[in-house]
């Protein structure tokens, strides 16, 4: 069973169609990039997957998780967001740590407060994500006091703290000065390499290229193209792909 399916996805703003019968699978373990010109849709899909944003239209299962928006109760879609966000970790442009609390607090918190972790159990999983992500000597720290990639390396161990079954990114690395985007897509293809689900919104066509397993490609809210690295960049069969790839390359 693929990790993540969505059919037939359809979402609205006002009388803008942001997202337009959009269907796709990612397989277990495999690393999926959503790429595409500004306000094609990529961060809705994304937030539409771990339950930010409602849609209107269509269906998402994550593992064992339906969302289905027309025949659900009120009560129980509620229950299956509830759900869905604690099997997913999501990591965003600008880090989101809680500037208050040192890189350890931020990340033992979501363990203790949601799962109900005891703090030495909290502690020592955060302890060994952090040293993961090579945070071993900054966890006392304030994010204040870590550079843009620190931080976002922070945020990606606080999302493992969950044991998240699909890791979802919109676009980690385009909030970070070029010399320490490098520090962050390791971590990604580290993850990747143990086997993590993950779905990347970015503009890292080189990392795309060379770690991703699928590239989505949507233009104005369509998923015009879904297919292998290697024929996205170098035999696109959509006009539009094509053109995309040229503005940015
Ligand atoms: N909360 C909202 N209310 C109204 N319109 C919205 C809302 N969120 C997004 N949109 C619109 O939906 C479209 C898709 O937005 P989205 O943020 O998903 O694009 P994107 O592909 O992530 O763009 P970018 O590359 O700039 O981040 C845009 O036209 C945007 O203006
Ligand atoms: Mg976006």
């Amino acid at each position: 069973m693929s990790a993540i399916s969505v059919s037939h996805l359809g979402k609205r703003f006002d009388d803008h169609e942001a997202l337009r019968d959009i269907s796709f699978d990612v397989e277990v373990s495999e690393l999926t990039a959503i790429i595409g010109p500004s306000g094609c849709g990529k961060s809705t899909l994304l937030r539409c997957l771990n339950g930010l944003e409602l849609f209107d239209r269509g269906r998402v299962r994550l593992g064992q998780i339906t969302l289905e928006m027309n025949d659900n109760g009120q009560r129980e879609l509620q229950t299956q967001l509830r759900h869905l966000r604690e099997e997913v970790g999501m990591v965003f442009q600008s880090f989101n740590l809680f500037p208050h609390l040192t890189v350890l607090e931020n990340a033992v918190l979501a363990p203790m407060v949601v799962k109900k972790q005891a703090r030495s159990v909290a502690e020592e999983k955060a302890r060994a994500l952090l040293a993961k992500v090579g945070l071993r000597e900054r966890m006392d720290y304030y994010p204040s006091q870590l550079s843009g990639g620190q931080q976002q390396r922070a945020a990606i161990a606080r999302a493992l703290t969950m044991e998240p079954k699909v890791m979802l990114y919109d676009e980690p690395t385009s909030a970070l000065d070029p010399s320490l985007v490098g520090e962050v897509l390791g971590i990604m293809r580290q993850l990747d390499d143990e086997g993590m689900t993950q779905v990347v919104v970015t503009h890292e066509m080189r990392f795309a290229r060379e770690v991703a397993d699928k590239v989505l490609v949507l233009h104005d809210g369509e998923l015009i193209e879904a297919d292998a690295p290697e024929v996205i960049f170098s035999a696109p069969k959509d006009e539009r792909t094509r053109a995309f790839l040229q503005s940015i390359l």
